[in-house]
């Protein structure tokens, strides 16, 4: 079963219809975790908005393992996240998407892996490749589906290296030349753990990134939450329409 997790911008889908609420109890909350269940294109999907139904929850306070476990308990196998992220690489203009392959990992202190407490032995993750490939190849062959039936195409940059940062706050100049000397080609906050967790479950994760902004130092202008939000109402259309085809895609191959 697909999974789409839904980031800023995206805490309901236009796709939704008519869904079924799952409330779904797991070892690492006490709070059930909440999702969304509904059928489209004879496929049966999951939607889970990260930072809650009414965007309440703060990147590093995401309790990213009880969401993952929640989508494992309800059969999940494929995860696709949606990321906003502040651009880098001269490609990413604000609006501009990503379909993401690498990963830096620069948070601290999230609760980051199921591998610890009672084990019976260590466990280490192969993780050299973060995203799926086959589900990233689904994503980038929807794109070109959805671009093909639309006036004006989105700029999509297959690949790049996002680099998660802790926040809440955006980051400084200096933070960003350093992503940048580092390879970075995007940031964001909420890429990890969650890429991660899905691995450790054996779960198939990728990710669609939208730019919101150029990251911090890179445009002349200030970064507000009010162009962010403009450039967000304009870029879901083209995510919902994205997902839709995602789904279609996959119920041709399921
Ligand atoms: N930095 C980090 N996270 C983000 C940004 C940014 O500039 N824009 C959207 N999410």
């Amino acid at each position: 079963m697909l999974a789409i997790i839904g980031g800023t911008g995206l805490a309901s889908l236009d796709i939704l219809g008519s869904a079924r609420r799952e409330i779904i109890a797991t070892p690492y909350s006490d709070d059930a975790v909440e999702l969304e269940r509904f059928r489209h294109h004879e496929l049966d999907v999951i939607f889970l908005p990260r930072h809650g139904k009414d965007h309440e929850v703060p990147p590093h306070q995401i309790n990213y393992r009880a969401n993952i476990w929640a989508l494992q308990e309800l059969g999940v196998s494929k995860i696709i996240a949606a990321n906003a992220v502040g651009g880098i690489n001269a490609e990413l203009e604000p609006g501009a998407l990503s379909v993401p392959d690498q990963i830096i990992d620069y948070t601290w202190s999230r609760d980051h892996t199921f591998f610890e407490g009672d084990l019976e032995e260590v466990k280490h993750i192969d993780f050299t490749h973060p995203y799926d490939p086959t589900l990233r190849a689904t994503i980038l062959r929807s794109v070109n589906s959805v671009n093909a039936s639309q006036a004006s195409a989105k700029i999509i940059l297959d690949g790049g290296v996002y680099g998660c940062m802790q926040g809440p706050r955006l980051e400084t100049a200096a933070e960003v030349s350093r992503l940048m000397r580092d390879g970075c080609d995007m940031v964001g906050m909420t890429g990890m753990p969650e890429a991660a967790l899905a691995r450790e479950l054996g779960i198939a994760y990728a990710s669609i990134a939208l730019s919101v902004n150029w990251a911090a130092g890179l445009s002349a202008q200030p970064i507000t939450l009010a162009d962010i939000h403009q450039v967000l109402s304009s870029g879901m259309s083209f995510i919902n329409s994205l997902l839709d085809q995602i789904i279609r895609d996959l119920s041709q191959t399921a």
